[in-house]
């Protein structure tokens, strides 16, 4: 598949197989995070790979403990991989993923979010070139910004000038491969 066949090609998903994520494709697509454009080029983000299966679940829950879906009643986001927007009964923000990656950023650069989803891109296009399913995740902040959060931080080692910025959830599709979803017309023009 070429490059662009590959993009349109990757969907979030949200339901995975219980099968581990080998370390030999992990590691390509923590290399494929580290080689993402960065502000600067001063290489600030950090990634933590987690393929304990206990934590993640934790740390899922984190994820949305504090979501308030009140003010989303009404939007989607799929209906063939729903979201914790769509189903109210999902329990982990991670949607049982085998493999979780926590991008971590300075919590003083101007850039860190960006760089962070830049890395998290990088990855998932990595991801679905090696036939490893993906989910690009936000509210990395608030999920470890509780007493149980910050447990894991210092268990992790994570200095106190590094903050969560969003996650990689990577695994092998529960069920079938969604289809892309068409495009909106209109959202590109080139000026000459
Ligand atoms: C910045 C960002 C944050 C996202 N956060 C979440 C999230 O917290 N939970 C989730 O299920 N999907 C999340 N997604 C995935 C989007 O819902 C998904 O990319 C979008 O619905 C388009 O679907 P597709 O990726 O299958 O094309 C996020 C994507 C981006 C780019």
């Amino acid at each position: 598949m070429d490059t662009l066949e590959l993009m349109k090609y990757r969907r979030s998903i949200r339901r995975y197989t219980d099968r581990q994520v080998p370390e030999e494709d992990l590691l390509k697509i923590l290399e494929a995070g580290a080689y993402a454009p960065n502000a600067g080029g001063g290489q600030r983000s950090r990634f933590v790979a987690c393929q304990d299966r206990m934590l993640n679940e934790a740390i899922g829950k984190l994820n949305i403990a504090r979501f308030d879906r009140s003010h989303l009643v009404g939007g989607f986001v799929s209906k063939e991989q729903p979201s914790i927007i769509d189903d109210p009964t999902i329990r982990s923000g991670f949607y049982g993923a085998p493999t979780v990656i926590t991008i971590f950023g300075p919590k003083s650069f101007l850039y860190s979010i960006p760089d962070a989803y830049c890395a998290a891109e990088n990855m998932v296009i990595e991801a679905t070139a090696l036939g490893i399913s993906s989910c690009i995740l936000a509210r990395g902040e608030e999920t470890f910004s509780n007493p149980e959060g910050e447990k894991i931080l210092c268990e992790w080692n994570i200095p106190d000038t590094m903050i969560a910025r969003c996650f990689v959830i990577l695994g092998y599709a529960d069920g079938d491969y969604p289809m892309s979803k068409p495009r909106k017309e209109g959202r590109y023009m080139i000026v000459k």
